[in-house]
């Protein structure tokens, strides 16, 4: 059996020290190990995009990625971004544009829209669709997750202008 690896890794902003088998997925550890299970799995081949976070402020694959690979890394899931109570202005704008149908896919689609709008702020159909194109709605909701991520453009603006005037 192979050794053992040690990884500091921050999720969600808590820093955890871990001892993890060299194999172990990220998207395992997210789950079985600190039991973030908003993190789905789909594909476990990276084609479905569930399993999508962030890692240091890139959407990436989780189950493409080793925890063991991700030693000092930052990563952010679904778990981070809001509550039910404080919703973000990403989850906000899902909710507002009923853009969830079985709710599978939203994790992976909240974050890819994440990482969509730090890169394309102002992102057109063009880019959202393009941005999108690397995950799968089995319920083909892709309209409404559209429209939620030109949403989410506008909550982020206004929750800017918002602090700023604060
Ligand atoms: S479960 Fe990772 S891309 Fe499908
Ligand atoms: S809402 Fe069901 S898979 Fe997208």
């Amino acid at each position: 059996m192979p050794e053992a690896v040690s990884i500091r890794i921050t999720v969600n902003g808590v820093t955890y020290e871990r001892s993890v088998e060299p194999r172990l997925l990220l998207s395992d550890f997210l789950r079985g190990e600190l039991g973030l299970t908003g993190t789905h799995v789909g594909c476990e081949h990276g084609v479905c995009g569930a399993c999508t976070v962030l890692v240091n402020g890139d959407s990436a694959r989780s189950c493409l990625f080793l925890a063991a690979q991700l030693d000092g890394a930052e990563v952010k899931t679904v778990e981070g971004l809001g509550t039910a109570q404080a919703m973000s202005p990403v989850q906000k704008a899902f909710h507002e544009c009923h853009a969830l149908q079985c709710g599978f896919c939203t994790p992976g689609m909240l974050i890819t829209t994440m990482d969509i709008l730090s890169k394309f702020p102002d992102a057109d159909d063009e880019q959202i669709r393009e941005g999108l194109s690397g995950n799968l709605c089995r319920c083909t909701g892709y309209q409404n997750i559209v429209r939620a991520v030109r949403m989410a453009a506008d909550n982020i603006k206004a929750q800017a202008q918002e602090e700023a005037a604060s």
